[in-house]
């Protein structure tokens, strides 16, 4: 459990979290008491603000919610057309024919069934085979390697937490092998994007013996035109670009698990080999479809997400803390302070604020809730400033 905690994306945090607060006993319990303690008075919010793990506070798209509801009566049955469906519309979205998509049980199952198929892909023509990923970032990716018995190479961020593109190679230069990087764009935590015009070259630059697998679980909510899909180079024919989408995020659909793979269809085939058979739930899919075509609520995900962006930074100028530039739903910024403490304050007052990613010491990732819920936020925020908190 130490190793989620201290080197990723929590699952077993998660679930503890939640045998801990349910969903409203924290606010509605635990908070006024230490509030008084902490004498905050501003932070009167009894609503648990889920500000810890990125999701969509939003809620889905209410086309989304019916399509679920419909479904009830044909739940006896095996999802395969509501499945298809899905990988219909994706390859509307994306502009592909159907075999460059796999559908994935979350994006998660995705990056699993990938690393897997080029980990065994690379075993079974007698290689060395490594995983290189930035440092700190997602870190499903680094846990199924692992599992397989395969080297994890970290690298570091560069100091403006952008990725460190001369040592990430370095890495795959001074390997006698398959390198397989993983890279995520926007990264988490940091919600920065890689430009195209960077991260396209150099992925370029490598010989076909080293693997890119491009997690773009937050593209939908990027701003910075600088940001292109990686799926440009899947388009151009590399087969050596992997990239991954959810509806976790953007659509507000993570209870329902629906992810995906975008690759070149021989690569497609590949992974698939690694993904459980019927892995899309009926609920999920069909949640999914209603959510592609409903326009009104992308826009509506878009523009909440930054108008509370906004909000968020402008109290972050104001307090003179720093932050990277956001381009996901999160936001990376300084404290000045012990980051535990900080998350056990907000606690208090019934926000739960995400974590510290070392080895960057001092920052927390927040995520962007509704412009409503930031607004109480900021009112936190200034509070803990006023008693010197942060
Ligand atoms: C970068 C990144 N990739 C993938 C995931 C997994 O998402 P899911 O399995 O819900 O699609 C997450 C979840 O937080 C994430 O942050």
């Amino acid at each position: 459990m130490n190793n989620y905690i201290l080197n990723g994306e929590a699952i077993m945090q998660r679930r503890t979290l939640f045998k801990l607060a349910g969903t409203t006993a924290l606010g509605m319990v635990l908070a006024p008491k230490l509030m008084a303690e902490n004498q905050v008075p501003e932070a009167t919010s009894t609503k648990v603000l889920h500000l810890n793990f990125n999701e969509n506070a939003l809620g889905m798209s209410e086309k989304a919610k019916q399509a679920i509801m419909n479904s009830l009566a044909i739940g006896s049955y095996y999802p395969d057309d509501q499945r298809a469906a899905v990988i219909t519309q994706l390859a509307v979205k994306h502009n592909v024919a159907e075999s460059f998509i796999s559908l994935g049980n979350g994006s998660s199952e995705n990056i699993q069934a990938a690393v897997q198929a080029l980990i065994v892909k690379a075993q079974n023509t007698k290689q060395a085979v490594q995983l290189v990923v930035p440092d700190p970032t997602f870190n499903y990716a680094e846990l199924y390697a692992k599992a397989l018995g395969v080297p994890v190479m970290k690298v570091p961020l560069a100091d403006d937490f952008s990725f460190d593109l001369t040592k990430l190679k370095n890495a795959a230069e001074a390997f006698d092998g398959v390198t397989i990087f993983y890279l995520c764009n926007p990264n988490n935590p940091t919600s920065m994007i890689t430009p195209a015009k960077t991260i396209f070259p150099w992925i370029k630059s490598f010989s076909q013996n080293n693997y890119f697998l491009l997690d773009e679980a937050y593209a939908d909510f990027v701003e910075d035109p600088a940001f292109e899909t990686g799926m440009t180079l899947v388009k151009e024919g590399l087969k050596n670009v992997l990239v991954t989408r959810t509806f976790s995020k953007f659509y507000a659909l993570a209870g329902y698990r629906v992810g995906y793979l975008l690759a070149q269809p021989e690569v497609v085939e590949e992974v698939e080999k690694f993904i459980s058979l019927d892995n899309t739930n009926l609920a999920g899919a069909v949640a999914a479809v209603a959510s592609l075509q409903d326009k009104t609520f992308a826009k509506l995900s878009f523009q909440s997400n930054s108008a509370s962006r906004q909000i968020v930074q402008n109290v972050l100028t104001e307090l003179g803390l720093k932050f990277a530039p956001s381009n996901g739903n999160f936001i990376f910024h300084e404290i000045k302070g012990d980051v535990k403490t900080y998350q056990e304050r907000m606690k208090a007052h019934s926000i739960l604020v995400g974590r510290e990613f070392l080895p960057i010491q001092g920052w927390n990732r927040l995520t962007l809730g509704t412009p409503d819920e930031m607004k109480v936020f900021v009112k936190v925020l200034k509070a803990f400033r006023a008693k010197g908190w942060v």
